[in-house]
């Protein structure tokens, strides 16, 4: 065998789940201010006092999860006043189903009989509380998710006025939202408004020294030494300041380091690298596009098929295509202002020719863009 060659079972990662997405780090840096408001907020909860409602804010990629994932933990350690509910209102992303969520990780107990109603759930999770002294620390993951649905007022008002009904008990809520265009006063109504008073804890975007401090480490940590020359994570860093996310870091590592491996190398090549960026788009775009709504991709998708190099769509032009049973003028505008915050189009105002014009531009690849909804689509039928 050559002596540079790896045998098929060695690997250059000594531990390659440091790398996946949903693990919690254990060195979590940059973060002290955010963990401090969020543990002041929660610690009158210990001492069997109100926990005070918080609202984490800022782009994807920047700590918000771990960072209550983190506390979450710790809370498991110390206390049985407080207990913890995570729900990902990415999937749960309706009233009923977030009530069922914790309903089920409250009482460990599986989900409600069919035909259960959010009142009798709701009065369930009451009585579960009551009869068990604890103050349920709740949070609203991508609670966004919840406002584009419009679920976000239903999910808040039972659990803001439920001492109202059940004196004595009382839920500390966690609301995470990470779409920097959602403007939280204007979706609150106002029956909400007048109960709800988070303290707002915001997260900026890393910088370059931070995002390269979070992935240094991540390399001791996972990577056998040498693995990933220092220059060839400088090129990794450039990357991710382009889109500044932590989260296209790591996955350029795992997968740059995954194709040095399949080509029997000890250590990544910039070639590695330029092909996990490729990869990593069309991955960050399949993403995207999952998780929009049926509507979304409706929209998107004729606008994609009436873009081409030479013309850009008017919205009125893509409005007009939509098929009769489509979504709702009112509703349309909203899903225009969505794809162009998400980058997937660009929303362009022009007054030329008389009367003002939105041009529809398309963010993305259009040719990758509609595979990947038709790839959607056949998943769905
Ligand atoms: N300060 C940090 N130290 C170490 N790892 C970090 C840090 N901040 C973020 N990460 C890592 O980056 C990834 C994204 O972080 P996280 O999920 O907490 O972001 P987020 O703000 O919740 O993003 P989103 O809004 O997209 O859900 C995770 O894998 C996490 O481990
Ligand atoms: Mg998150």
């Amino acid at each position: 065998m050559k002596p540079n060659l790896l045998s098929w079972e060695e690997t250059l990662f000594r531990d390659q789940d440091v790398f996946d997405l949903n693990y919690v780090p254990e060195q979590f840096d940059y973060r002290d201010d955010q963990t401090q408001s969020l543990v002041f907020a929660i610690r009158p909860g210990i001492k069997g006092g109100k926990i005070l409602d918080t609202v984490c804010r800022g782009p994807p990629g920047t700590g918000k999860t771990t960072s209550v994932k983190k506390i979450f933990e710790s809370l498991r350690e110390t206390t049985q006043a407080i207990l913890p509910i995570h729900v990902n209102c990415r999937i749960d992303a309706s009233e009923y189903a977030v009530f069922t969520r914790i309903y089920t990780s409250l009482t460990k107990r599986g989900p409600p009989p069919s035909g259960t109603s959010v009142k009798q759930l709701i009065d369930m999770i009451a009585r579960f509380v009551e009869q068990e002294q604890i103050q349920p620390l709740v949070c609203l993951d991508d609670a966004n998710y919840l406002i584009y649905e419009n679920q976000f007022n239903k999910v808040l008002y039972p659990l803001l006025r439920m001492h109202e009904v059940f004196p004595g008990i009382n839920f500390g809520l966690i609301i995470i939202i990470s779409d920097p265009g959602i403007d939280l006063q204007n979706s609150l109504e106002v029956r909400v408004q007048s109960t709800f008073h988070p303290e707002i804890i915001q997260y900026p975007p890393y910088s370059a020294r931070e995002i390269a401090g979070i992935l240094n480490e991540r390399v001791k940590q996972g990577l056998y030494p040498h693995v990933l020359p220092t220059e060839l994570l400088d090129v990794i860093i450039d990357h991710v300041m382009k889109h500044g996310d932590v989260r296209l870091g790591l996955d350029l590592i795992k997968r740059s380091v995954l194709y040095a491996e399949k080509a029997a190398r000890k250590s990544v090549t910039e070639d590695d690298i330029q092909k996990a960026v490729d990869a990593s788009r069309d991955m960050h775009l399949e993403m995207l596009i999952g998780s929009l709504s049926d509507d979304e991709c409706l929209v998107l998708k004729i606008a994609a098929e009436l873009f081409s190099d030479e013309t850009s769509p008017t919205t009125k032009e893509i409005m007009e295509a939509l098929p009769a049973k489509g979504p709702k003028l009112t509703r349309i505008s909203e899903i225009f202002k969505r794809l162009d915050r998400l980058r997937l189009i660009d929303l362009q105002y022009s007054n030329q020719g008389g009367g003002r014009r939105r041009f529809v531009h398309l963010h993305e690849d259009r040719a990758l863009v509609l595979t990947i909804l038709a790839r959607r689509e056949q998943a769905a039928d």
